[in-house]
């Protein structure tokens, strides 16, 4: 087998996997949600963000397809992780008692597929447009103005957007463990960084669709 393969065979090799993919699908989001937040600057402001992403077309194919492959390897990995967990205790505990985890990690199993799940309406709403009740091609500000300001679909985004919260303040916290980077001179500073980091986006991210319903962005 390669080496690859067989470093990724081990459950560390996994965790790595999910680790490195985690971090490419997280740097996304942070720039993603900077790009929405242009919103605020206004209608020539966000569409001609999304216009000079559309400039060099093979450059936002190479972008979708690295997203892409990350997404696989978060997911195949997750998947593959749970059902060795599952095999290694068929029989569920009598009582069960969450000692080195927290909410957040509890959480993990059940916000991944519902992120999955928000991703894929979020691209057919917001992306594609099928899922929208009137998409204009090139109006992403038009677009995403008419999408939030159907109340349940404005709520639905910033419910997506706490879980995905809550799923990158475990799997940031986790992270170190995981690339093996942890030490005890800056292990202090894991949970402050997670939760830093998952509160600004969540906030961030909840911003755009509450300034909608607010009727600050119209
Ligand atoms: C309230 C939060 C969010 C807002 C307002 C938002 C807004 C948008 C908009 C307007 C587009 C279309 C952009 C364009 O056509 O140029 C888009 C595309 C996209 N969004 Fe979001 N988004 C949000 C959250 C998320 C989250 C949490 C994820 C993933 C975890 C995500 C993943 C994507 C992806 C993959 C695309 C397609 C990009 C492409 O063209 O390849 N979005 N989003």
């Amino acid at each position: 087998m390669h080496p690859l393969g067989r470093a990724y065979a081990s459950t560390v090799g996994k965790k790595y996997a999910m680790a490195v993919s985690g971090v490419i699908l997280f740097l996304f989001v942070v720039l993603h949600m900077l790009g929405n937040l242009q919103i605020f600057l206004g209608r020539d402001a966000l569409n001609g963000y999304a216009r000079l992403l559309r400039v060099e077309p093979a450059l936002l194919w190479a972008a979708r397809l690295v997203l892409l492959a990350a997404v696989t390897v978060h997911v195949v990995a997750a998947v593959q992780l749970t059902l060795r967990n599952w095999a290694a205790r068929p029989v569920g505990y009598e009582r069960q008692r969450y000692l080195a985890t927290g909410y957040a990690a509890r959480t993990m199993v059940w916000s991944g597929p519902i992120i999955a799940a928000f991703v894929v309406y979020h691209l057919l709403h917001l992306s594609i447009g099928t899922m929208h009740p009137d998409f204009v091609h090139g109006d992403v500000y038009r677009n995403v103005v008419v999408g939030f300001s159907v109340p349940y679909v404005a709520a639905f985004y910033m419910l997506a957007q706490v879980l995905l919260g809550l799923h990158l303040y475990h799997g940031l916290f986790s992270l170190f463990q995981s690339l093996g980077a942890s030490h005890p001179s800056y292990d202090r500073w894991r949970q402050p960084f997670a939760l830093a980091a998952a509160v600004v986006i969540v906030l961030g991210s909840c911003s755009v669709p509450a300034a909608v319903l607010a009727g600050t962005v119209r």
